[in-house]
């Protein structure tokens, strides 16, 4: 069977599939991404596709990879860059990599959270120009005592929260759309929206993108926020309008953000965003270490297997 990867896989996922002996593997090989027109080239005729985030899985890749296509395979937790009601229709299974990247994703959370509020990449480069002030140089805001939201309390916004808690946060309030029992391990408040923008000291974008979610983090949002508050959105960058973050963080109305998603990604290096001190902007690391990449190819090649085979998969998406 024919397999197409859109990216170099590591190591753990290679030594899989070609252990397998069941597939034929096509990988782009290179560190630039696969064009739109590389991508339904390779595709032509494949059994199966081992694809991340950045690929944009619609129609047009299905109907250059034909009726032989019966499983896609993605690097990633989230599957909005997959067509599903199309996918669904056309009979093709899904398998995604939830878990192995919780704990490496909130890592990145809470560095980026710091980050913001203690304003590194700030303080980084005034050593770098020899800069120095007086008492209140370079303050900026601290977790102890404070309180935080986290908006969709799923398994990365919980893996946040445990890791939070050694901090000496006093509240902490999570909003979704239902109350979750495991909250109770971290004394978490189930709250509307509304009041975890007006109470928290840091709010903590963890939900999926959907139709609900999509722009919600706007004007309206950040207008309720502290003025003291750090922003920060490891989601999907959708979910923030984006515009209206750049006016409530350089009007002051909140104090700052750490982004690891935008929109676009890659984000273009002349956005307004870029040119504010106080919004600290990642190219969507969060499960970026040499570890969980490892873990992710390889669950991602034991579900295209399981797939191709037509038989039970690791993780396979239920939609
Ligand atoms: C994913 O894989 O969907 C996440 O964005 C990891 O950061």
């Amino acid at each position: 069977m024919k397999v197409f990867v859109t990216e170099r896989l590591p190591e753990e996922g290679l030594r899989i599939l070609t252990a397998s002996g069941v597939c034929e593997v096509t990988m782009w090989d290179s560190d630039s991404n696969v064009t739109k027109a590389e991508l339904l080239k390779g595709l032509d005729g494949v059994d199966g596709i081992i694809c991340l985030l950045g690929d944009k899985i619609d129609p047009a890749v299905l109907d250059a990879a034909g009726p032989n296509l019966k499983v896609i395979s993605t690097m990633s937790v989230g599957v909005d860059h997959l067509d599903l009601v199309e996918i669904k229709k056309r009979g093709i299974r899904v398998g995604h990599t939830p878990d192995v990247l919780t704990g490496a994703t909130a890592e990145l959370a809470i560095a980026l959270l710091l980050a913001a509020a203690r304003r590194i990449p700030e303080g980084v480069e005034m050593v770098k120009r020899g800069e120095r002030g007086g008492v209140l140089w370079m303050c900026g805001y601290g977790l102890s005592d404070s309180t935080v939201g986290i908006v969709g309390l799923g398994r990365i916004g919980f893996a946040i929260a445990q890791r939070l808690v050694p901090f000496g946060v006093k509240r902490l309030l999570y909003s979704g759309r239902t109350a979750k029992p495991q909250a109770a391990e971290v004394n978490g408040e189930f709250v509307p929206l509304d009041t975890l923008a007006s109470e928290s000291d840091f709010v903590v974008v963890t939900c999926p993108l959907t139709p609900e979610t999509r722009g919600m983090c706007d004007e309206a949002f950040f207008s309720k926020m502290k003025p003291t508050a750090v922003f920060v959105n490891v989601s999907r960058g959708a979910v923030v309008n984006q515009e209206d973050l750049y006016e409530a963080l350089s009007g002051g109305e909140i104090a700052a953000a750490g982004l690891d998603v935008t929109t676009p990604e890659p984000f273009p290096t002349n956005h307004p965003l870029l040119s504010l001190t106080n919004c600290v902007v990642l190219p969507h690391i969060g499960s970026a270490t040499y570890s969980t990449r490892g873990t992710m190819a390889a669950l991602a090649a034991q579900n295209l297997l399981g797939g191709l085979q037509g038989a039970d998969m690791p993780c396979e998406l239920a939609f």
